[in-house]
């Protein structure tokens, strides 16, 4: 139940551990989105072509900050895509020069622009090794990509095929189990303290796959992971508004135009930057836990990465309906903002 006296949160501005920028006119038009109300975020590398080494990492960081509006502030935090033949001395010099904050692992074809990813995990472990004696942390789509296993299936298989083996070969490794949608990820990672922590997506806070496939096929909720039944839902709240150092947010925010998005093999992803502060402080404040989010977005985060907190802050006001646009207008088509299904109370003022 909400705490009806608590009408107004200030808490350090908060970070995203998770976001797809793009390039070009859709970076232009979506990095506001994000720089509005946060300071950091984790930047994915999954551009056509990936992120992959220290000089292309750095190039695309110049590319943000040329793209960021003069009266915002904002730091990027990049990764690099880990490939067969990435080179353990780019990476240490990547970490070491503060040009790199993490490296991205993705299962060959397991998500978008994930072609150039790891097949023989063999093949990458001078890289991980190297990762674990520096502290890098190691960010993981966690999702196994084998044809035969259902793809309602394939987290959970991912933590005991891959996951675990790998953890065990370099248990040193600080590896974020990203946009986590199950009850077994929650688990594992409650149960696995050592150098292990998860993000989770707004949106997994707010839908389960019947908001997607009920009455309609619902193309703006389709994402990878794909979203689970309601428990596995009930048991990301849990973990996010438990306060738990190990859980921390990342948007996942994952912008598409509404043509790519619309049609017969549309692209997975949802674009949640615009309304994401607001539609976590109505989950948090249903759930009672509104002081919670701060840790959620603000403190859990930095921790893990060892990076200070924010000494900005934002202010969170409970009112009437947040006004905010259905899409955000980019030289490339419109990209549609994630629709929560219910209104928004919780304005941010910064
Ligand atoms: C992401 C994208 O569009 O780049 N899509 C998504 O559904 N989350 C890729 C990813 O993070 O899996
Ligand atoms: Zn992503």
């Amino acid at each position: 139940m909400p705490d009806k006296d608590l009408t107004s949160l200030t808490i350090p501005r908060p970070d995203d551990w998770h976001l797809h920028l793009r390039d070009g006119n859709m970076l232009r038009a979506v990095l506001p989105e994000t720089a509005r109300h946060f300071g950091r975020a984790i930047i994915m590398p999954n551009l056509v072509p990936p992120v992959v080494t220290a000089a292309q990492a750095s190039a695309y960081r110049d590319r943000i900050m040329a793209a960021l509006p003069g009266d915002m502030v904002f730091e990027p935090l990049m990764t690099l895509y880990l490939t067969e033949a990435t080179d353990p001395a780019d990476v240490r010099a990547a970490f070491e020069n503060g040009i790199a904050t993490a490296v991205k692992l993705y299962p060959a074809g397991a998500t978008t622009n994930s072609a150039s990813g790891v097949r023989d995990f063999e093949k990458v472990r001078p890289v991980l090794e190297t990762m674990a004696e520096i502290g890098m942390p190691l960010c993981v789509h966690g999702e196994v990509t084998d044809s035969e296993i259902d793809i309602f299936d394939r987290e959970a298989v991912f933590i005991d095929k891959v996951l675990k083996p790998l953890r065990k070969k370099v248990p040193d490794l600080k590896v974020v189990m990203e946009h986590v949608t199950t009850e077994d990820a929650v688990d594992y990672v409650r149960d696995n303290p050592k150098n292990l922590a998860a993000t989770i997506t707004t949106h997994h806070l707010i839908i389960n796959r019947n908001h997607m496939l009920v009455g309609g096929i619902k193309p703006h909720y389709y994402c990878l992971p794909v979203a689970k039944r309601e428990a596995h839902r009930v048991a990301l709240v849990q973990a996010a508004v438990s306060g738990d150092k190990r859980f921390f947010l990342g948007t996942d925010s994952a912008p598409h135009t509404d043509p790519n998005k619309l049609q017969a093999c549309g692209c997975a992803g949802v674009f949640s930057a615009t309304n994401t502060m607001s539609c976590l402080a109505e989950v948090f404040d249903a759930a009672g836990q509104l002081k919670k989010l701060e840790a959620f977005v603000s403190l859990n985060g930095p921790r893990f990465y060892g990076l200070p907190v924010s000494e900005e802050t934002i202010t969170l006001r409970k009112g009437d309906p947040v006004q905010y646009p259905t899409q955000i207008a980019t030289d490339d088509g419109p990209v549609t903002v994630f629709d929560p299904g219910f209104d928004l109370h919780w304005h941010v003022e910064n």
